[in-house]
């Protein structure tokens, strides 16, 4: 009976070891479907005050396509080679015209501007009108501008201050 007991309580102690193990699995690993709110999704489409929500799926691709195309300068949401003109919603913003919308973005993309928008930057800038020099930007269509677009708006609402973090922690 004591020895029954006894491997009782080695059962139960390695039970109560593994549990916390079990639960942290479940609880970290299926978070991928349907994971951000529709609110989270929706953000500006043009300056003209419109929204629109993607869907989960449509910010998944976009996140892929933008790792792969911008990921090199952008990861993050900073621009590695200026610190001043991040992806982050301030920043955006305050460009001219300003770029915190799905239109203003997809035209950068297409034909990109200096910061205070006086003059075009497409030869140094990949875009779409240049995919000769800048060759991952062949293949990608106006769907996958748009994606790429809404993926820059939505990262800074789920990653926070994660996202384009360059001002906070370099300075200007
Ligand atoms: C070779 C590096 C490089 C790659 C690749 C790159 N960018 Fe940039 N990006 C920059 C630099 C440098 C700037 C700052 C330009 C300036 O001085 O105005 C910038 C600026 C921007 C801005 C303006 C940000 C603001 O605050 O006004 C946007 C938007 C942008 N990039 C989007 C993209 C997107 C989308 C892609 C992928 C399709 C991309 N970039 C790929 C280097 C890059």
């Amino acid at each position: 009976m004591a020895s029954l007991m006894s491997s009782l309580k080695r059962s139960l102690t390695r039970l109560l070891i593994l549990l916390p193990v079990l639960v942290g699995l479940s609880i970290s690993s299926p978070a991928q479907a349907g994971q951000w709110d529709a609110e989270t999704r929706t953000v500006p489409s043009n300056p003209g005050g419109n929204s629109v929500t993607f869907s989960d799926q449509e910010i998944t691709s976009g996140r892929k396509i933008f790792n792969n195309t911008c990921g090199t300068c952008h990861a993050g949401g900073i621009t590695k080679t200026n610190y001043n003109v991040g992806l982050d919603p301030e920043a955006l913003s305050l460009a001219t015209p300003p770029r915190n919308n799905v239109d203003a973005l997809v035209d950068y993309m297409k034909d990109p501007t200096s910061y205070d928008g006086e003059f075009s930057i497409a030869d140094v800038h990949p875009s779409t009108s240049n995919s000769d020099l800048y060759v991952q930007m062949r293949d990608l269509d106006d769907e996958d501008l748009r994606l790429i677009a809404g993926y820059i708006l939505v990262a800074p609402k789920i990653q926070g201050v994660q996202w384009g973090g360059g001002k906070i922690y370099f300075g200007t």
